[in-house]
């Protein structure tokens, strides 16, 4: 049975930055669902909506059409709200306070019982690795220490529904690395985390589902490996003997080296091309199945979107 956690259902929102200046279409008829405990990435190329979409989901835009609700309650309501636990794309935080200072506030902010805003704050600091570092001032904290002071933050509320807006970026591979694994211990924990990212390889390893959002729609949602399956399938083809030139079977790319030649088909074309090279006596290298990665799935639907 599908329990849905967080439901976006056709959103539409024009930015209308001033009176001389153009009306910007940024979503149009956006539409995406969230599995409760899932972990659901949220790829594309920059300016396609992904903060737009996250702000709207968070409240802090206002559409001109469409409806969220999360865990089955209206996104605006407070108990949507109290279900949520957001980080923003460039996290303002306070260079003065220390860590614990910093999330100590945002704690009272949030409402969390005076007596339990210590423990609260040890434990996300825990649950972020940051537990011996949170005493010093936040101006002296690397950008991958402020990353994890501001996942603490949305942790704060102990959220069921996590909403990241690029967690990873600008962060080395440990750093990213790191928030990987606080984002997998989360799900641990039964929390759904809704996240956008542009870093392929950290979408591909973590998340259960992706949907691909090119200007302003959903283009694909799916599971990683079943998007990539329905990738047209090719081969690398290499052999000795012949000229890839004289080839009448449809190839996709060739290549001439010193002794040998290498080829791409489509798969259709795999036995073709296999009987042609033995018809002309060229002899047969290897024969290696190439497959396609998220990386090249979402270049060819950019490329598509910047053509359409
Ligand atoms: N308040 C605003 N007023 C006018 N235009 C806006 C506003 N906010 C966003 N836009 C425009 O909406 C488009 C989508 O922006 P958005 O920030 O949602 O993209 P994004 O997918 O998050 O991109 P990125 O990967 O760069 O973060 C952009 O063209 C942006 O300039
Ligand atoms: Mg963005």
């Amino acid at each position: 049975m599908s329990d849905v956690q967080l439901r976006v259902d056709n959103l539409w929102k024009t930015f209308h930055p001033g009176l001389f200046e153009r009306a910007v279409e940024v979503l149009k008829g956006l539409s995406l669902e969230v599995e409760r405990g899932e972990i659901f990435g949220f790829l594309g190329p920059n300016g396609a909506g992904k903060t737009t979409t996250i702000k709207a989901i968070t409240g802090l835009v206002i559409l001109d059409r469409g409806e969220i609700s999360i865990g089955g309650h209206a996104h605006n309501s407070i108990q949507a709200k109290r279900l949520i636990g957001f980080m923003a794309e460039n996290p303002y935080l306070y260079n003065h306070l220390t860590g614990r200072e910093y999330l100590r506030f945002s704690a009272e902010l949030l409402g969390v019982d005076g007596t339990e805003v210590e423990d609260r704050v040890a434990a996300v600091l825990r649950r972020v690795g940051m537990d011996t570092r949170a005493d010093q001032k936040m101006s002296v904290f690397s950008k991958g220490m402020l990353q994890r002071i501001a996942l603490a933050q949305a942790l704060l509320g102990e959220p069921a529904l996590l909403i990241l807006d690029e967690p990873m970026s600008g962060l080395d591979p440990i750093g990213r690395r790191d928030v990987r694994d606080i984002i997998l211990a989360q799900k641990e924990r039964g929390v759904t985390v809704f996240f956008s990212s542009h870093i392929i390889p950290d979408v591909e390893t973590v998340c259960d589902r992706v949907a691909t959002v090119i200007d302003g729609s959903v283009r694909e949602i799916g599971a990683v490996r079943d998007l990539l399956a329905r990738e047209v399938e090719r081969y690398e083809v290499t052999f000795t003997g012949l000229d890839p030139r004289v080839i009448t079977t449809p190839l996709v790319s060739a290549q001439m080296g010193s002794d040998a030649a290498w080829v791409r088909v489509d798969a259709g074309e795999r036995d073709a091309l296999i009987s042609e090279l033995a018809r002309q006596s060229a002899r047969l290298v290897s024969l290696t199945p190439v497959r396609s990665t998220l990386e090249d799935l979402l270049m060819r639907q950019y490329e598509e979107g910047a053509a359409s």
